[in-house]
């Protein structure tokens, strides 16, 4: 029986390189694809791999391109751009669809699509990266723990410099603001609504909520009706993040946002060496309407290194056919645990009393 075909497209922006040499490291012998015939090229040499240049504006192309194509992995961001041509095109020929967008109009726009792809026998699996694989876990293991629970918060802690196409995806979603989860539905807030102190498990740390697409997954994943996503920021950013509020409009200004983007243009993304020593601290809290509490925690290898390692790994999953046809989320797909299928991801750390009260966390053992 011959092996399955994965194609990456996005293969030779940042995470698209460090994703297709390791799906290469674990034999699955990917296409390269994108849209730019000189960067494809090269990479198509220096790799030593197929290559396929096709671009996303004709969604016909874009389904005949993936017509033998068994999974289709999404690193092209912004994912408002490449998302919706590269799901029609699944849809259409019949291929799976994987991505690692952590935007949540996409992962909304794909869940809208859910029946089409049942219908068509297709699974659709967005957010396969930091945000949400880990999130999504612990979500879940919150929902076992406390199966009653009717809100969640959930934090990450992992700032580091990003890459620039997360700087550019960032700058792309500006203009939306913030955004929550209440009674089941997503709730627009201003950015940076609300700050908590959270204890990662090494001190508290001042987070503010983030429009993050932990805020849908997460609520697919359980069926908790109420979410709240917190990232930690330095205090500058904080600040700044606050006052675009007032600033929106200088933010949303051309040569502005030109100006940033050319900005971002100048660094690709974290080293080898940087990735290798980074983590990401995960903490969430589930809660019942009568004050019942649990909380656990969770730590990953760098945020890069786990979206790299998350994409691949969900990819292989697919392909081996441990998906059921539709709208999927990373936990609701493969349970609780599949994060300790990422290296470097060991057990959840619980704790059953509220976090103000609680002992030292072993993180800090
Ligand atoms: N969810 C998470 O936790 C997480 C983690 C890391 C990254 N991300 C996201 O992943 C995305 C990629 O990040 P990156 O650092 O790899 O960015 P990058 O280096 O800028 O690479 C982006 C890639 O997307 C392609 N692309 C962009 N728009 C396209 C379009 N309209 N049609 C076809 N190809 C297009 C680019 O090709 P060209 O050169 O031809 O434009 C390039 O190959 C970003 O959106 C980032 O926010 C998410």
């Amino acid at each position: 029986m011959s092996m399955p075909t994965l194609l990456v497209y996005g293969s030779y922006g940042y995470v698209g390189e460090l994703v297709a040499r390791e799906a290469i490291d674990r034999g699955l012998d990917p296409i390269l694809a994108g849209r730019d015939r000189e960067k494809l090229r090269e990479q198509v040499d220096e790799l030593d791999q197929p290559g396929r240049r096709f671009s996303l504006e004709d969604h016909d192309v874009v389904a005949e391109a993936l017509a033998d194509v068994d999974c289709v992995l999404n690193c092209a961001g912004p994912f408002s751009n490449t998302a919706e041509p590269l799901v029609y095109g699944s849809l259409e020929s019949g291929t799976d669809y994987v991505d690692i967008t952590g935007e949540i109009p996409v992962i909304e726009s794909i869940r809208d699509r859910d029946d089409e792809a049942v219908d068509a026998g297709v699974t659709l699996l967005p957010a396969a990266a930091l945000s949400t694989i880990p999130m999504d876990c612990l979500a879940a293991h919150l929902a076992d723990r406390l199966p009653e629970a009717d809100s969640l918060a959930l934090g990450v802690d992992s700032f580091r410099i990003p890459s620039i196409g997360t700087v550019r995806t960032v700058i792309e979603g500006a203009d939306t603001g913030g955004a929550v989860r209440r009674d089941g539905d997503l709730e627009r807030v201003p950015t940076a609504w609300r700050t908590r102190e959270i204890d990662f498990g090494r001190g508290e740390r001042p987070a503010v909520t983030m429009p993050m697409g932990d805020v849908c997954t997460t609520h697919y994943t359980t069926g908790i009706p109420n979410v709240e996503m917190y990232a930690v920021m330095p205090q500058p950013a904080r600040l700044a993040l606050r006052s675009h509020r007032y600033l929106a409009p200088l933010f949303e200004s051309k040569p502005l946002r030109w100006t940033l983007k050319q900005l971002a243009g100048i660094r690709e993304g974290p080293s080898k060496r940087r990735r290798e020593r980074g983590s990401a601290y995960v903490w969430g809290e589930a809660q019942t309407d009568d004050g019942e509490q649990v909380v656990s925690r969770l730590r990953t290898p760098d945020p890069y290194v786990v979206t790299v390692d998350g994409a691949v790994t969900t990819a292989e999953r697919v392909l081996e056919g441990d998906t059921e046809p539709g709208f999927q989320t990373p936990a609701g797909a493969f349970g609780a645990d599949f994060v300790f299928e990422l290296e470097g991801v060991e057990g959840f750390f619980d704790e059953s009393m509220p976090a103000a009260s609680s002992p030292v966390s072993p993180l800090l053992q």
